[in-house]
């Protein structure tokens, strides 16, 4: 298979000009450093896409779109990598040389990999919806699916399907190989054990098709049909294909029906998406047992202006509204509306809308409580605010929280209702809030929570760092974020080996972009992007890529970097000196050792 070498990539990268590739297709205004323009992957009215000449990289602050012009021209002109790389190449007056390697083929074969994932999936699909259809014991499922009031016309357009009893329909169906049985344990769809037997691992279930944006099927939940057995829902672990944090069932059934979403609910199960489909509300979405991270939030805006979130009453749905509502905080914005519908303890979803129907339920969608006032209640409930110290304890209470609203009309306007209920000047609330850190960030970027298949789990997803500083980043991500920016900075930073030796979540990535930039010091922004496409770093550096300095002065950006790889310096250093110190401890040091540790201590702790 052809292959386009690196260096021609790298070569293109610093020849062509994002600004006129995009502004050829979007017109760019300048401001200030770069270009700004509506963003043509979601609606705005105000301007926040934006153009970085320098680091030829843009980004969408309002949808978080980003990439290079290569990147760019697969999202704006659905073009796959070649044809970008060609349309660009023939932009450049360059033509684009194609090598034949060995090795040249395994990026096209990592993909050809993943198609034949898809490729099984739909046909488990396919399968369940046979069996539905046909399976002697057919008639059980289609009973319960009546039960609860689906059509069949509903069943079919969201793909339900029936998993019948046994332990290896599944397997014999699709597993005609080894190759192929290995694949369906990849997607989830077999078990296997320790002895190395593999059975289905959906057995005597309805099964629901979780679908991608594109309307592939990635995943699975099954519910049993009585519920004697256990457990309810069963669902597809993560996968190369599922990621359970980043997808919300009932989203691309929703883009089919509607050509305007105006608002989109967030409702906790299956039945509840297909039961509201079912009284014609359409826009119902579901997160898969797992609380509503940032990623959906971005998702969701990027086709709608309104989110709903519709909890439970209980206290477990109180609970896990208060969550939603801090992963919510990075991302509101004015233009970004969420509300916040509380139902009738005991009722879901799909139990009230059987009860009052359409018109009722969405008049209750209608009076949700708003983002603000959601917050707002709830702190004054928790505060009294005729005390003083009740209004100056709401206001610490605040402070974490708004904090993390990205800085804008929203923000500012949540500080002046802030301000009035705790009866103080505006002008304090912003002193304060500027001193005020956002709660540490737990995980690095990228990094998930552990999935246990069939499990409920209410716990918050980790909140992934967006691109910009106001999170606070680890030395490694400052010091990726600097190069990134600048990458002539690289030589600061010396050997890039030595700091290999550290064991903190990115330090593979910095120290390779180290390298890398070592090599081919004249690299762009762009061009190392590039380089890690298709790869688990791309979406981490496209992350840093987008960070923006608050003083984009070289000297203070050269002083940054240098600090931050200080740090990592002395996280190494530190390291050292604790296995010398445990080493010691055991009275076994060599005497090169014990110099060592000495000059360890005196450097750390002078
Ligand atoms: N869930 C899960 N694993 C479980 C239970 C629930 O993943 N063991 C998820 C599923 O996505 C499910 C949602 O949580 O759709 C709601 O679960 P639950 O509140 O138990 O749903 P019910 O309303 O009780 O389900 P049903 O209406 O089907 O009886
Ligand atoms: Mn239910």
């Amino acid at each position: 298979m052809a292959r386009i070498p690196q260096s021609f990539i790298d070569e293109l990268m610093s020849r062509i000009d994002i600004v006129d590739v995009i502004d050829a297709r979007v017109p760019l205004k300048k401001a200030g450093h770069e270009y700004k323009a509506c963003c043509p992957f979601h609606n705005e009215k105000t301007p926040s896409f934006t153009v970085s000449q320098n680091k030829q990289f843009y980004h969408c602050f309002g949808c978080q779109a980003n990439g290079t012009a290569i990147g760019f021209l697969m999202e704006y002109e659905h073009l796959t990598f070649p044809e970008s790389v060609e349309e660009l190449a023939r932009s450049a007056g360059m033509t684009v040389p194609y090598e034949g390697t060995r090795a040249g083929d395994k990026p096209r074969q990592t993909s050809r990999e993943a198609d034949d994932l898809y490729a099984l999936m739909q046909q488990a699909d396919d399968y369940y919806r046979q069996q539905l259809r046909e399976h002697t014991g057919r008639q059980q499922a289609v009973d319960y699916l009546k039960g609860r009031g689906l059509s069949g016309r509903i069943a079919a357009e969201f793909g339900i399907g029936y998993a019948p009893p046994g332990w290896d329909n599944l397997l014999k169906k699709l597993g005609s190989s080894a190759e192929r049985q290995k694949q369906l344990v990849t997607t989830g769809m077999l078990i296997e054990k320790d002895d190395g037997k593999r059975y289905d691992r959906f057995r005597h279930r309805i099964m629901f098709p979780i679908r991608d944006r594109r309307g592939r099927t990635i995943a699975f939940g099954g519910r049993v049909l009585s519920d004697e057995d256990q457990p309810k829902y069963l669902n597809s672990p993560e996968t190369p294909l599922f990621h359970k944090g980043r997808e919300l069932y009932g989203l691309y059934e929703a883009r089919q029906v509607l050509r305007q979403i105006p608002r989109l609910l967030v409702v906790e199960g299956y039945m509840d998406v297909v039961s509201l489909a079912q009284f014609d509300i359409r826009y119902a979405v579901a997160t898969l047992g797992t609380a509503t991270t940032a990623d959906h939030l971005q998702q969701l805006f990027k086709v709608t202006s309104e989110v709903v979130f519709c909890f439970d009453g209980d206290r477990a749905g109180r609970e896990a509204a208060w969550r939603a509502m801090e992963n919510a905080l990075p991302v509101m914005r004015e233009g970004r509306q969420i509300r916040f519908l509380f139902l009738p303890e005991g009722e879901d979803p799909d139990t009230l809308v059987r009860q009052v129907g359409k018109a009722e339920f969405e008049q209750q969608v209608a009076r949700a409580a708003s983002f603000s006032d959601y917050l707002f209640n709830r702190l004054s409930a928790q505060n009294d605010t005729a005390s003083i110290d009740g209004r100056a304890n709401l206001v610490e209470q605040a402070r974490p929280l708004l904090a993390q609203l990205p800085p804008g009309v929203y923000r500012q306007m949540m500080i002046s209702q802030l301000a009035q209920l705790a009866r103080i000047d505006e002008h304090r609330i912003e002193t304060a809030l500027s001193q005020t850190k956002p709660p540490r960030q737990r995980g690095e970027a990228g990094e998930r929570q552990p999935d246990r298949a069939g499990e409920r789990s209410r716990q918050p997803q980790h909140r992934r760092g967006g691109g910009q500083d106001r999170q606070p980043f680890s030395p490694v991500r400052r010091a990726l974020a600097r190069l990134l920016h600048n990458p002539a900075l690289a030589p600061e930073a010396g050997d890039p080996q030595r700091l290999a030796q550290l064991e903190i979540p990115g330090i593979d990535l910095l120290v390779t972009v180290l390298e890398t930039l070592r090599h081919h010091p004249n690299l762009t922004t762009s061009a190392v992007i590039e380089r890690w496409r298709d790869t688990e770093y791309a979406r981490h550096l496209e992350k840093l890529a987008a960070w923006q300095p608050e003083i984009d002065d070289e000297a203070s950006l050269k002083h940054e970097f240098t600090a931050a790889i200080e740090s990592l310096d002395r996280l190494r250093l530190e390291a050292r000196y604790d296995m010398l110190m445990t080493k010691s401890n055991h009275g076994n040091l060599t005497p090169e050792e014990k110099v060592e540790i000495r000059q360890l201590s005196s450097q750390l702790f002078h």
